[in-house]
């Protein structure tokens, strides 16, 4: 693709949330024009983006973001690709519509890079939940429309079994994890590849959320090349163009295993804008726009925090001690201007930065101490329904 004048070229983004505003702010800065397709009036990205209100189903909009956009790119998986094949010039979006429907059912995504040589976890379809106390411990995963710990169930003991998911789904090895690792990959239209460093993601119990998150990750050497070696080559098998957030596990045995690719810049990479040379965000505009590829050196090491809204509490949403957060040196606040916040909804992230490892954790423990993501509804339900 030839390069253009940016100002003569607009970037269509299917869903409007932080992903989608935070790769309109670098296109914004480079000079390129930026649509979102949005279900709400108040997506989040229009605030840095045009925006057209509609469903990601809804034909006559997607027909007039094709019509209006140079190229096009999603910020969310679980988009129905038959409507978006019928609507739109598929070459104009990437990834691929195909690479799209390989990633989005889960199953598949496995299925796919077993066949590959990708070293993935021990896996079968179920055919029939029932048939799960038979494979005690084990995880059981959705095929398709899971995210952030929905439609994955950990099966630990019996007890477990009445949390089954009763749609398609398929079941695998419980991995005995010493670590969840995440790496960035970045891979344009003529294979030109670049991996970011490799990050350390460390999970809350309850629902499987993520804690915080350090990067580089705590890992010798060998693995670290390991790691990038096998986030690299399943986005090469895919033929992927984009950015993808590759998601590893190391076990106890020092295997690392995938588990699972966003075909997308993902939560593991919001580091990536304060301490590398190029965020996954800048590198998402190159690639779409047929920009060289930028440096993935990481400067300093960084540990990121999501800022989840507090269980308890609904509603206008209300910062506490965002001014004290921010005296700290080497602290940067993000807040992606959502009105309402519930129960673990991501309403933000702090990317912390120091070149003194113990001193950047001591950092992120008096942020965490501090900062209070609450609403102006009291409410005790503590779920998000
Ligand atoms: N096979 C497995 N063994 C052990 N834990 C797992 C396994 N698969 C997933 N998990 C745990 O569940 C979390 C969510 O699973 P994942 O497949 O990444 O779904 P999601 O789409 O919600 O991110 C993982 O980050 C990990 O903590
Ligand atoms: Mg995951």
């Amino acid at each position: 693709m030839k390069f253009r004048n940016p100002t003569d070229f607009t970037i269509g983004i299917l869903g409007g949330g932080q992903l989608a505003k935070m790769i309109g702010m670098e296109a914004r800065k480079i000079g390129f024009n930026v649509l979102v397709l949005d279900p709400s009036k108040d997506a989040v990205a229009s605030t840095v983006s045009s925006l057209i209100v509609g469903q990601m189903s809804d034909r006559e909009k997607l027909s007039e973001m094709n019509s209006l956009s140079d190229i096009m790119t999603f910020e969310i998986e679980h988009i129905d690709t038959q409507i978006l094949r019928e609507v739109l010039d598929t070459d104009k979006v990437l990834p691929s519509v195909n690479l799209l429907e390989i990633v989005q059912d889960k199953y598949r995504q496995r299925t796919f890079f077993q066949k590959r040589g990708i070293p993935v976890p021990v896996f079968k379809e179920l055919e029939d939940y029932r048939d799960l106390k038979g494979c005690i411990p084990c995880v059981q995963k959705a095929k398709r429309g899971g995210y952030d710990g929905r439609g994955v169930v950990l099966i630990k003991s019996k007890e477990d079994l009445v949390k089954a998911i009763k749609e398609p789904s398929y079941v695998e090895e419980y991995v005995d994890i010493e670590k969840e690792l995440g790496v960035i990959v970045v891979r344009d239209r003529n294979g030109n590849v670049k991996v970011y460093p490799v990050v350390e993601m460390v999970f809350k119990q309850e629902g499987n959320l993520l804690d915080y998150l350090k990067v580089p990750a705590d890992l010798e050497g060998e693995k670290v090349k390991e790691a990038q070696d096998i986030a690299v080559s399943a986005v090469e098998v895919l033929g992927g163009v984009g950015v993808f957030g590759v998601e590893l596990f190391l076990d106890k045995r020092y295997r690392i295993l995938l588990n699972e690719i966003a075909p997308r810049v993902h939560n593991s990479g919001h580091y990536t804008i304060e301490a590398c040379e190029t965020s996954q965000f800048e590198q998402m505009v190159r690639v779409l726009t047929g920009l060289p590829l930028g440096s993935t050196y990481q400067y300093i090491p960084a540990v990121m925090i999501n800022l989840l809204g507090e269980p308890g509490y609904r509603g206008k949403v209300v910062y506490e001690n965002l001014d004290r957060v921010m005296e700290i040196d080497g602290v940067y606040v993000h807040i992606y201007g959502k009105r309402e916040t519930f129960p673990y909804r991501k309403m933000g992230h702090i990317t912390i930065l120091d070149f003194n490892k113990s001193r950047l954790l001591e950092k992120m423990a008096k942020v965490r101490s501090l900062i209070r993501v609450k609403g102006e509804i009291k409410d005790d339900r503590n779920n998000n329904g």
